[in-house]
């Protein structure tokens, strides 16, 4: 079977052995699956599989075999079809003159359309996260699943592709590129993906319509207002119409209404575009009205608040 590398929850996965067959010589049930539900008869299976059962091994005469409940059967693809991230167990190490652990031990998963808020004191290791989701940098250990694609293993030819196709960032410090317009740092990510003039032009006008900034298209970033240049990156962000939105403290720059607007655009987007999103904020208030989850960084541990 290709699929040692199946990271998944315990408990979202069942095992099956409805005939009671004997592995063959040799083989084993490996480490990872052994908690997983052991299932004998199809109505307990079918019971399971409603309750988001999202992959099934299946101890079958010839050995073992999966059947996923997603579209597609290659086992890297098993894990819940509503599920975008999964991360176990992540840890980021600066290795500088001295050391800095940002990141201890954290797990959690994305669903789609889920937008969750990440708070948590200066230096907790929000960006940290943020990076390694976004395909910026690598975890010193740690799982990261997103779209059941194994991050922490990619080249970075894979990074690449990532961050053009599925990711969105919003950085803490935008990174807008001060030469060009903001209709010309919207477009940029469709430039990327090849996407015709003509059509990129005419989509980038429409994000930049939604953030409030069809006006100021023709201006460059330095003509703009920090508020402003931060809606263009949130424009810019969602123009490829990213599956993951991370955002950086997108709201920081903004008064308390364009803030309230921009977070109930992102909430709505993402909803509607069935985009999971992890919004950087030191906005408790604002978190608690849009947020549909709370995490919270810690000294490099993330903690969950209670639903
Ligand atoms: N490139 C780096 N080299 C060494 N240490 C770093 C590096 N980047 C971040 N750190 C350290 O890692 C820790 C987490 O930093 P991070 O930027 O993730 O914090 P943050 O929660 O985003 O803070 P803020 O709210 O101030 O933006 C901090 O102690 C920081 O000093
Ligand atoms: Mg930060």
């Amino acid at each position: 079977m290709g699929g040692t590398s199946l990271t998944i929850g315990k408990g979202v996965g069942m095992l099956i052995n409805s005939e009671n067959h004997a592995l063959p010589d040799g083989q084993d049930v490996p480490p990872k699956f052994t908690n997983w539900p052991a299932v004998g008869d199809r109505q307990q299976r079918c019971q399971i599989e409603r309750d988001h059962v999202s992959a099934v091994l299946t101890i079958k005469p010839r050995g073992l075999s999966y059947l996923t409940t997603m579209k597609g059967t290659d086992a890297e693809m098993a894990q819940p079809i509503d599920i975008l991230v999964q991360a176990v167990s992540l840890a980021k190490v600066y290795n500088g003159k001295t050391p800095v652990t940002a990141l201890c031990d954290v797990s959690f998963t994305l669903h789609r359309g889920e937008l969750a808020a990440l708070l948590g004191k200066s230096g907790s290791g929000k960006s940290t996260l943020l990076n390694l989701l976004a395909g910026l940098d690598q975890p010193s250990s740690g799982s990261l699943m997103v779209g059941g694609q194994p991050l922490h293993s990619w080249n970075s030819g894979q990074m690449a592709a990532y961050r053009s196709n599925v990711v969105g960032v919003v950085f803490q410090s935008y990174n807008l590129i001060m030469q060009r317009t903001a209709l010309q740092n919207v477009e940029l990510p469709l430039v990327f993906a090849g996407c015709a003039p003509g059509v990129r032009q005419q989509r980038a006008l429409a994000a930049l319509d939604a953030v409030g900034l069809s006006p100021r298209a023709h201006h460059r970033p330095t003509e703009l207002s920090g508020g402003e240049q931060q809606r263009v990156a949130i424009a810019r962000a969602l123009i490829n119409q990213p599956q993951l939105l991370l955002a950086d403290e997108p709201t920081g720059n903004l008064d308390s209404v364009t803030a309230d607007e921009i977070m109930a655009l992102l909430k709505n987007y993402c909803r509607e575009q069935q985009t999971s999103a992890l919004i950087v904020t030191h906005d408790e208030e604002l978190a608690r009205r849009f947020a549909t989850r709370i995490l919270r960084m810690h000294d490099g541990h993330l903690l969950e608040d209670a639903a």
